[in-house]
């Protein structure tokens, strides 16, 4: 029998779902770059952009689709009309406040959250069945949120969370040792923010426990100095970046485009995304970073990561920074 081929002329290697459509609400930097990072790694066929300024998500989507020839085959679109979202498989929520350089995740919660009571609904309505990933800062907050106002299952709606800054720690480790980024397997927990932590006692470099590590040829051991100034530069990145360029867009594109091929291609993925916790390692009622696994049906298990007392500890005043924060809201 021969292989289906598809239009662009191309046997496709893992044959997608034909009818797999993203919608990504809000087309500033961070949602046309991921229109653009999905529609370049083929992780969608169908990807539609919402947005309420009207010129923007139009050019957004014209920039985009002049460049479909050199894509895997796909369509985008983009509209100031919510219908444009309609009888999507995965929205990724990315309209929201813009982070001023100095200002910090939580500084932004106001106004993303009345713009998340105002928008999700009515996103909600087109798409009752999609997977909802919220990746508006502070995202830990606006997923608790957004789960009060959407009124969606916790499986069916979560936030990208520590996704990037796991991918930040990773970047820096494998730089500090000379290993390749994908031999680094290390995660970043808890909130995506100031409160933050490297999980490090489980952490490995290729079957090498992290916390063994002594380098190649005695370069590039990762001391406790070592490790607190990775931790610290993590944390720091997006100010960085912010203070630099204004805002951080492709590394969170990227790893949204992680998150929708996870969803769209029911991988089962293992991914530090933020979900509504109930009795992990005691916490409970607050959504926060932990590994946990991502598919068609959005996330399901989350993974009891072995964790010291110190992480532990660091897991527990994450939750209480992130807590504190939803219930100035009234959540
Ligand atoms: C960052 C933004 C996405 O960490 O919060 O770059």
């Amino acid at each position: 029998e021969l292989p289906d081929i598809d239009d662009a002329g191309q046997v496709p290697v893992t044959p997608r779902r034909r009818t797999s459509k993203l919608a990504i609400v809000g087309a500033g930097a961070v949602g046309s770059t991921m229109a653009y990072a999905a529609l370049m790694r083929g992780a969608a066929r169908s990807v539609a952009l919402f947005d309420i300024n009207t010129a923007k998500v139009e050019a957004e989507a014209l920039d985009l689709g002049h460049g479909i020839q050199f894509m895997p085959m796909a369509e985008v679109v983009g509209s100031d009309d919510i219908a444009v979202c309609a009888d999507a498989d995965v929205v990724m929520f990315t309209a929201g406040a813009k982070q001023k350089p100095g200002q910090s995740r939580i500084d932004l919660a106001e106004a993303t959250i009345s713009l998340v009571r105002k928008v999700l609904p009515s996103v909600v309505e087109v798409a009752p069945n999609a997977v909802y990933v919220m990746v508006t800062n502070p995202v830990d907050v606006v997923t608790y949120a957004a789960l009060k106002i959407s009124g969606l299952p916790p499986s069916q709606l979560f936030g990208s969370g520590t996704v990037l800054d796991s991918s930040r720690l990773r970047y820096l480790l494998a730089r500090e040792t000379g290993v390749a980024v994908q031999n680094v397997h290390a995660y970043v927990a808890g909130e995506h923010g100031d409160s933050e932590l490297p999980l490090w006692s489980s952490a490995s470099i290729g079957a090498v426990p992290l916390l063994e590590w002594n380098g190649l040829g005695g370069q590039g051991a990762l001391t406790a100095e070592v490790r607190e100034r990775i931790a610290h530069e993590v944390v720091d990145s997006a100010y960085r970046i912010i203070e630099g360029k204004g805002a951080t867009n492709y590394a969170v594109a990227l790893a949204g485009s992680r998150i929708i091929e996870a969803v769209l291609n029911d991988e089962q993925r293992i991914l530090p995304v933020s979900s509504l916790l109930d009795d992990y390692y005691g916490i409970s009622d607050v959504c926060l970073s932990v590994p946990a696994v991502v598919g068609a049906s959005g996330v399901g298990e989350r993974l009891a990561v072995p964790m010291s007392t110190d992480e532990l500890a660091g897991m527990r005043r994450s939750a209480e920074a992130v807590r504190s924060v939803a219930r100035t809201f009234g959540f």
